[in-house]
């Protein structure tokens, strides 16, 4: 099939382009470059143009038998201080490209939606029928956008699957590709930088309800994403009904976990120091992977060792000049 994939510059985006390619897939990759990075959709056919610009994307749509939309803004502390560009791009410009997609009568839709969409859950592992109550602006972007495929799907036989992602992390095996966020927020490249002498980890807050008091994450590898977004694929032209699906290991590590697998890794201490909690953290996000198993057929297959050597392997080479820790 040829796919289109939105935001194909991007971390995930990238890795669900080779995916698909490696499944025997045509891409084509249209994304505005103003996070996405050109050398990560090296190989594809690249349109850099944004979500919103039909002049530009109905070409493309007119020639794909499927879309997947990774497009968006994605830093939930932003969210909080300017909802206004995630409410503007990841809901405005996706409805004015998910329009597109439907008049040019493109079949299958796969979305990047995000766990951020159940907010603080009461009970875990969090399943797809726990209540989705975002905690900030990101989430809610995301689950208004969930809210409109729900609607379209069968509005105008839009074929949908939203895919709910954990914590992403790791990177390609071929090293060519990897998390290159400016800035970066995310727990495992910070560790990473920390263990490399480049920084101190702050580790936001210790007073979690949780077993060591630091938050509890379900750490996903990236290319284990990527896999689940080929099958997604596989069961809509296959005759799967609209749905929405929880993507992460089912095992949760804390912040402590991470740097304690990291000094494992890396054979480096990581400095760190406690401090304060980072407003909007809930205490603890593990999924409930049963549905991912049932429908698609998938499970993750890579554990959180080889989401931090992957990681390592390419932030080392790519990223960063290693400083002595030790
Ligand atoms: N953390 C630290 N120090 C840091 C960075 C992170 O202690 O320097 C902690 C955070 O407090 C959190 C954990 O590490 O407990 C993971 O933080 P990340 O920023 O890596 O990831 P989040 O869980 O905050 O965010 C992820 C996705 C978002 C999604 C969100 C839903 O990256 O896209 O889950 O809550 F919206």
């Amino acid at each position: 099939m040829r796919v289109l994939v939105t935001g194909g510059a991007g971390y995930i985006g990238s890795h669900a382009a080779r995916a698909l390619a490696q499944s025997g897939h045509e891409v084509v990759i249209v994304d505005n470059l103003s996070t996405g990075h050109q050398y990560l959709a090296h190989g594809f056919q690249l349109v850099e143009a944004d979500i919103a610009d039909s002049n530009r994307v109905r070409p493309v749509l007119s020639n794909v038998d499927a879309v997947m939309h990774f497009a968006a803004h994605a830093y939930v502390g932003e969210s909080i201080l300017d909802p206004a560009k995630y409410f503007h791009n990841n809901v405005r410009n996706g409805l004015a490209f998910l329009d597109a997609v439907v008049q040019a009568r493109v079949p299958y839709f796969i979305f990047s939606s995000s766990c951020a969409i159940y907010g603080v859950p009461s009970t875990i592992p969090i399943t797809e029928r726990t209540l989705r109550n975002p905690v900030n602006p990101y989430g809610s972007t995301k689950l208004a956008f969930e809210g409109a495929l729900e609607s379209y799907g069968p509005a105008y036989g839009l074929r949908t699957v939203s895919l709910r992602y954990f914590n992403a992390a790791g990177a390609h095996d071929s090293g060519e590709i990897g998390e290159d966020h400016t800035p970066e927020t995310h727990l495992i490249p910070l560790v990473l930088e920390a263990a490399a002498g480049r920084r101190v980890l702050d580790i936001f807050g210790d007073d979690y309800p949780t077993p060591d008091g630091t938050c509890i994450r379900d750490y996903i590898h990236v290319s284990d994403l990527a896999d689940a977004h080929v099958k997604a694929l596989e069961y809509l032209v296959s005759g799967g009904k609209n749905t929405a699906i929880n993507l992460g290991t089912g095992t949760g590590y804390s912040v402590r976990n991470v740097i304690d697998a990291v000094e494992h890794v890396t054979g480096r201490v990581v400095p760190c120091k406690v401090g304060p909690r980072r407003p909007g953290d809930p205490p603890e996000l593990v999924a409930d992977v049963t549905l991912a198993r049932e429908l698609l057929d998938w499970h993750a297959k890579r554990d959180l060792s080889n989401m931090i050597e992957t990681a390592w392997k390419w932030w080392s080479s790519n990223r960063m000049v290693l400083a002595q820790t030790t």
